[in-house]
């Protein structure tokens, strides 16, 4: 693919947006008119690329004076309910109005803060989102999800509300730390492993390494977004098949919460999730001991679970409980008949999932 740009059409019920995937490609921004011309438009940016990119970000914007730059501290505790309200204020005071529009250049931290406020300002402005981390291109920035964390819980508060456009530059991949590729990976896998398996084939055939080169990278955050939009396309508000992208995440928020969201990064609790509800899967008979022997093998490859603890099957089943997309008390997952074959909803007693638990090696 070399550098030569893709683009995938996002398409949901009221509208449908691009997402467009290359390196150095923060000049596709000039097509954006609705964000441009806009009476004011606010660029929510990661302090920490702000330090890396702030040349490339002042000059992709120096054609235009209605602009403000706003730095946001990165980390998951940042991306919170009292800053959202502070920033709001912030954004009345110097005169935003419902004609206004907010950006968001960032991981997925800054991503769902700056897609929750432009949801809930003045009812709703648009927003649109370039994603710096592969987490950010790969899963967040598509399918409208905003949240910002609550200090009972995480995006307990939150909105759906679909970006403009979103500028996948896999250039920043470049200052991207190995271990927040990874992260990323997690998600890949998973996608992977639930139905696109051209992202499979390039995950066998690659390793840390390679697969950062710009031509797979730019692949794979292209068939990643590709897959999402695709599934989102089909079940916008999460009433079903949405479900499937939870794979591996249902044990996996268990496992975040249980280590009071510090412990645990995202990516890794995920790579945890796949193994264990990969093993669940193999424990019913669904899934062949090869396949799941593979999965473990790309984990392992890929060092998706680069910090460890022992884990306590029965706080996994407690952390279930307050996930807000478990109801009734079962424990419900996404579960593999094979690869490219999820199935949703799967009731599985705790004893299955204490077993696999116990039996999985991390
Ligand atoms: N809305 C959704 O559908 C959705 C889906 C998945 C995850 N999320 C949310 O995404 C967040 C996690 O996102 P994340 O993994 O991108 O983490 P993040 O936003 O915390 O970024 C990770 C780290 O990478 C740094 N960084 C970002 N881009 C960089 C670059 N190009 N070079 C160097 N450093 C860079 C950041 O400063 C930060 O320290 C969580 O809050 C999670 O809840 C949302």
């Amino acid at each position: 693919m070399g550098n030569t740009m893709t683009s995938v059409t996002a398409r949901t019920k009221n509208k449908s947006y691009e997402v467009y995937i290359g390196e150095n490609i923060l000049s596709q921004i000039s097509k954006m008119d609705k964000i441009l011309s806009a009476d004011r438009f606010a660029l929510i940016v990661s302090a920490r690329i702000m330090d890396l990119y702030n040349n490339e970000i002042r000059k992709t914007f120096s054609q235009y004076s209605n602009f403000d730059i706003f730095r946001m501290r990165d980390g998951e505790n940042n991306k919170n309910f009292k800053n959202a309200e502070k920033f709001l204020e912030k954004l009345l005071k110097k005169g935003y109005t419902r004609k206004s529009a907010v950006i968001g250049i960032g991981g997925g931290v800054v991503g769902d803060f700056a897609g929750f406020i432009a949801s809930v300002y003045m009812r709703g402005i648009p927003v649109l989102h370039i994603p710096t981390t592969l987490l950010a291109m790969v899963d967040s920035c598509i399918g409208g999800k905003t949240a910002v964390n609550l200090s009972l819980g995480k995006n307990i508060v939150g909105a759906f509300h679909q970006p403009e456009m979103v500028i996948s530059d896999i250039s920043f991949m470049q200052t991207l730390p190995e271990k927040e590729l990874r992260n990323g990976l997690s998600e890949v896998l998973k996608d992977a492993l639930i139905g696109e398996e051209k992202l499979l084939d390039i995950l066998y055939k690659n390793d840390l390494k390679s697969i950062r080169e710009s031509d797979t990278i730019q692949k794979v955050v292209y068939l990643s977004a590709l897959f999402k939009s695709r599934i989102v396309e089909e079940d916008e508000d999460e009433k079903g098949l949405r479900a499937i992208l939870n794979f591996g995440h249902t044990a996996g928020h268990a496992i975040e919460s249980m280590s009071g969201y510090k412990y645990f990064p995202h990516g890794v609790a995920v790579a945890i999730g796949l193994k264990i509800e990969t093993e669940i899967s193999r424990r019913i008979g669904w899934l062949n001991d090869g396949d799941a022997r593979a999965v473990n093998e790309l984990i392992s490859r890929y060092n998706l679970i680069y910090k460890t603890k022992k884990l306590n099957a029965d706080k996994i089943i407690e952390h279930m409980k307050y996930d807000k997309k478990n109801f009734g008390n079962k424990l419900r997952f996404v579960l593999l008949k094979g690869f490219n074959n999820p199935v949703y909803n799967q009731e599985v007693e705790p004893s299955l999932l204490k077993d696999a638990v116990k039996n999985i090696d991390i």
